[in-house]
């Protein structure tokens, strides 16, 4: 069967690793046409908008995408690209599963009892976008507002403000899909995730509408966990832990915990789901200093690409890509620098001739 899968290459060492993971689905023999579609920096110069239409309109009309990383400048410029696809695709659940693989340099004691999913929360909380910038002029309306309304909030005009809308129908849908998810792959526990004891009214919020949900899954245990006393559970004893949902944030920041645990983040896959659309991605961004320099590891993205082969109904393709990921890492000779252990033989390769080792041994399983 033929598939059309939407591409976006992204910016940084994206088109690098998309190229990689664009050579190896092939070698597995199942027969994707790729619809490319340029966002991020590079459709900006090609095409003038950093979203251009036609790459929402190309996700609407394939289903699936997969996607390189798109850039996002720190504390000033535009608003997040990512954030809005997520929105424009109703993509409301993020799963980022969190799997070791033996080979890999880890800190931790036993890395290969690790094996848990964060599904985040996509398109809440502090990532709407929602922000008033520090400003001392004639008005400070919001400030205002904020001092008659609360108790104390006696704040100073130079205060910056990013608000933080959590819903109960957001965090519903989003803990449905976690409970859903556990369901279909056997999991038997779920942990929310939030800080309910400071944000009564956000997080709160997301709490009870993960306790509401759980009632329907008597069949799945559920606890709640406050985030930082999770992020210290996630250090000390990870493999106690099997599905973790929570807001948008803490599952930005829990993610790259994860990737820590497993490897670090070029061994960390992810996909954005929603009821109609889901598009297959790493959870590390563009590593600027990395790109066009060979030196990025594909791993990410060809695991991406197994979750995307399962979501297509491809599924021995899947096992077969993962299969020969997992090998080339064992081997630990045709890995990239993060992946090269100190006492290997050999120099590190790069990102290309990595994919070149996955596909070799696609070929010979
Ligand atoms: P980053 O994930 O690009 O890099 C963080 C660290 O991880 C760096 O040390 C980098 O060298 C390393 N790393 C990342 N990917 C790697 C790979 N494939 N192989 C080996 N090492 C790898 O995060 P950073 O620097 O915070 O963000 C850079 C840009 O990426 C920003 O513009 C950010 O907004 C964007 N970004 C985009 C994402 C997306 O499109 N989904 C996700 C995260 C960040």
């Amino acid at each position: 069967m033929s598939h059309i899968v939407t591409m976006i290459p992204g910016d940084g060492v994206g088109p690098e690793i998309i190229e990689v993971a664009k050579a190896c689905i092939a070698e597995t023999g199942v027969d994707v046409q790729w619809d490319v579609q340029p966002a991020g920096m590079s459709a900006q110069q090609s095409r003038g908008a950093l979203l251009p239409r036609q790459v929402i309109d190309s996700i609407r009309e394939n289903r699936v995408a997969l996607k390189g990383p798109l850039e996002t400048p720190i504390g000033s410029g535009y608003r997040s690209v990512n954030v809005q696809l997520r929105k424009d695709l109703n993509l409301y659940a993020c799963v980022r599963p969190c799997r070791y693989y033996p080979g890999i340099q880890t800190r931790i004691a036993d890395p290969e009892a690790i094996d848990l999913v964060i599904i985040r929360e996509n398109m809440e909380d502090m990532y709407t976008g929602i922000e008033f910038m520090e400003e001392c002029g004639a008005e400070t309306p919001l400030i205002d507002f904020l001092k008659q309304q609360q108790q104390g909030a006696d704040l100073e005009c130079d205060t910056g403000f990013s608000i933080k809308p959590i819903s109960r129908r957001g965090s519903e849908r989003v803990a449905r899909f976690a409970f859903e998810y556990a369901r279909a792959y056997g999991r038997k526990r779920i942990s929310a995730v939030d800080k309910a004891n400071i944000m009564k009214y956000s997080d709160g919020v997301f709490m009870r509408a993960a306790e509401k949900i759980s009632a329907d899954y008597p069949d799945i245990e559920f606890e709640h966990k406050l985030v930082d006393n999770m992020c210290m559970q996630l250090v000390q004893k990870p493999e106690q832990y099997e599905v973790l949902v929570m807001p948008n944030l803490y599952g930005d920041i829990l993610s790259d915990l994860c990737a820590g645990l497993i490897g670090g983040l070029g061994v960390a896959p992810g996909a954005n789901m929603g009821d109609s659309y889901a598009v297959f991605e790493p959870v590390h961004g563009t590593a600027p200093k990395y790109a066009g320099a060979d030196r990025a590891n594909p791993t990410a993205i060809l695991l991406s690409s197994v979750l995307m082969l399962h979501h297509i109904n491809e599924s021995a393709a899947a096992q077969r890509l993962e299969k020969a990921v997992a090998a080339v890492i064992k081997e630990g000779i045709h890995v990239t620098r993060d992946l090269k252990s100190p006492d290997a033989a050999g120099q590190p390769t790069g990102t290309q001739a990595m994919g070149g080792a996955v596909r070799d041994k696609i070929q010979s399983l």
